[in-house]
């Protein structure tokens, strides 16, 4: 492998890729996917999943949709490498040589476990630990396992990820003093650029508050769904503005500054409301259309879609492999005719 500095980033496998997050993730790592000068690694983190996620189903399901998403937009998979995490086994036990490094007072801090603590105490539950796993609890020590494998310098991610990233350093520094300087410590990459995209409430485009629009929706349901956006009641003519618009965000996070320029001035000139739904939908249409036909065949033929993510898995285990081998050494796990 290359010695580019390592950009990665991980897709928990819970559930069908949205419009938030085809701007907002998807899309920057495939153009990111092409970069020459540095090595990309992407891998669903099917691991992460379990925390949150208990239906078997539904992350074979979603693992499988992602990844034929990935694939279906154009992620170059000769240049990036592109794995499941749970297909390189070295990640789980490094994970393990982590954990006994990592200040459990460090995994007290974690936004996820306080969120969860804290639910627990608005709701009147007298254990504040009620429901919370160990899973939940050590996360960010896999997700510094899955960054500091393959010693990645860049970590993409939201501002929801920052503090992990912070973590995934301080854990890194401490097995480096303790044993030696093995890991490189890696840096959060936010863009403050990436469009918010409102769902179809208005608010955050989030699974969590079920107002997704599912990236390869079929057109019909898309129309339907788009249709159902809510709007206020300004007649056609009547001068709109599009900064409160959710017709409009979702446009604008998806076209080029001079479309989105455009649309503004018809928004200026009054375009009527079900005009717009309609100039949004054929804009999807016309921008994500072909993908979706990919996407489509992709979905038939799972067996495809498996065989690119083994041989992701393959040349992400030429790196792990040796490196895990040094650190277990390190550590003093060693065939005893060593020293
Ligand atoms: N925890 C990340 C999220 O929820 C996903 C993830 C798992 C990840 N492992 C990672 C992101 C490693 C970056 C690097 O979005």
């Amino acid at each position: 492998m290359s010695q580019r500095p390592v950009i990665l980033t991980g897709i928990t496998t819970t559930g069908t890729p949205h419009l938030g997050n085809y701007v907002g993730a998807i899309r920057p790592a495939i153009t990111a996917s092409h970069r020459r000068d540095v090595q990309p690694f992407y891998f669903l983190a099917d691991y992460h999943a379990l925390i949150k996620c208990q239906e078997p189903e539904r992350v074979q399901r979603s693992t499988l949709e992602i990844a034929a998403t990935w694939l279906a937009l154009g992620l170059d998979t000769d240049n990036a490498v592109f794995y499941r995490q749970s297909d390189v086994p070295e990640i789980t036990e490094l994970t393990w040589l982590l954990q006994c490094v990592t200040a459990k007072g460090l995994m007290n801090r974690a936004h996820a476990y306080k969120a969860a603590v804290q639910a627990n105490a608005d709701s009147g539950e007298p254990d504040p630990d009620a429901g919370v796993s160990m899973g939940l609890f050590s996360y960010p020590v896999l997700m510094a396992a899955d960054i500091l494998m393959f010693n990645a310098a860049k970590v993409p991610v939201g501002k929801d990820q920052v503090q992990h990233l912070e973590m995934a350093r301080d854990i890194a520094g401490r097995f480096n003093r303790t044993y030696g300087d093995h890991f490189v410590l890696p840096e959060a990459v936010v863009d403050e650029h990436t469009a918010l995209l409102s769902g179809l409430d208005g608010r955050k485009m989030s699974k969590s508050y079920d107002n997704v629009i599912p990236i390869f929706l079929a057109p019909g349901p898309m129309e339907k769904l788009i249709k159902k956006i809510k709007t206020n009641s300004l007649e056609p003519g009547v001068p709109k503005d599009p900064e409160t618009c959710t017709l409009f965000s979702i446009y604008r996070a998806v076209a080029t500054p001079e479309q989105t320029a455009a649309m503004r001035e018809r928004y200026a000139a009054g375009i009527g409301w079900g005009e717009m739904k309609k100039a949004l939908f054929e804009y999807l249409e016309q921008h994500l259309g072909a993908a979706r036909a990919r996407y489509d065949a992709l979905m038939l033929e799972p067996a495809r879609i498996e065989q690119v993510l083994l041989q992701g898995a393959h040349r992400a285990r030429e790196v792990a492999t040796p490196f895990l081998q040094r650190l277990r050494r390190s550590v003093g796990i060693r065939p005893l005719a060593v020293k």
